[in-house]
């Protein structure tokens, strides 16, 4: 059975001592399912801080937000998979909306970015989600089928077996308008028929789909509750432990 997932994005938010106070709460807690696979992703400069506190839990991940697509080289600032991977982190978010509106992430660059994760046994968050035009036009389904098919469908079944999708609408990320359960699961929906079609039953069934979007502690259960949504890739709720806490726990 696939894995029920939630992970925290915290964007560009948190000192490292911030971070790591959030996450000595985060566990802290008492209540938390063990069931519920809890995935953090704080900038860069904490990977390891952190994945040195939740070594020792196996339902925590670490995850990076972001890498670069070439291996090693001569790229001032950039921050390459193997050195993710030898942080301790486990994830790494790729194809965020953020990053291809900000920072120039077209399909080409993303295939580069998931090779490159995958090279290093690092597992891809991979993102996916329509813009409020193509949601006006209806065209949502059509836009989805075209990011998963030029990103995703050329890897083989073994690779494919490592990614987490994560449906985010991108009118719903920091806006506090959430997609509805109809919609997303909607969506979820038609994601895992595309990965049925193209890598059959056995891999569809199993590949978790996570929503984004505006989801908090008070839509998650609603979210959580549809057959095709796995958890969440959450942004907004997770900079708060008890918004983070109450998350994991709303399945
Ligand atoms: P919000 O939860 O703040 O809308 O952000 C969602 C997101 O972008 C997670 O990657």
């Amino acid at each position: 059975m696939r894995r029920k997932i939630v992970a925290g994005n915290w964007k560009m938010n948190k000192t490292l001592s911030q971070g790591l106070q959030l996450v000595d709460e985060i566990l802290s807690a008492q209540n938390t399912s063990s069931q519920v696979l809890k995935i953090i992703a704080p900038p860069f400069t904490h990977l390891s801080s952190i994945a040195e506190k939740i070594k020792s839990k196996p339902d925590f991940a670490i995850a990076a937000q972001d890498c670069h697509h070439q291996p090693s080289g001569a790229f001032t600032g950039e921050v390459s998979a193997e050195m993710i991977a030898s942080t301790g982190a486990k994830y790494v978010i790729i194809g965020h909306s953020e990053r291809r509106m900000y920072a120039g992430d077209t399909t080409d660059i993303l295939i580069q970015k998931l090779n490159c994760v995958l090279a290093v046994n690092l597992n891809p968050i991979f993102c996916i989600g329509e813009s409020s035009e193509e949601r006006n036009a209806n065209t949502h389904l059509e836009a989805i089928r075209a990011q998963i098919k030029d990103t995703l469908f050329h890897l083989s079944a073994a690779d494919f077996q490592k990614i987490v999708i994560a449906y985010e609408p991108v009118w719903a990320i920091g806006t506090g308008i959430t997609a509805t359960s109809y919609q997303a699961q909607g969506v979820h929906d038609f994601i895992r028929t595309e990965i049925n079609k193209k890598y059959g039953k056995t891999i569809s069934d199993a590949t978790s789909i996570l929503y984004g979007g505006s989801c908090n502690a008070q839509n998650a259960k609603e979210l959580f509750s549809c057959a095709d949504i796995d958890g969440g890739l959450i942004g907004g709720a997770s900079l708060k432990s008890t918004d983070f806490v109450s998350i994991t726990n709303s399945f």
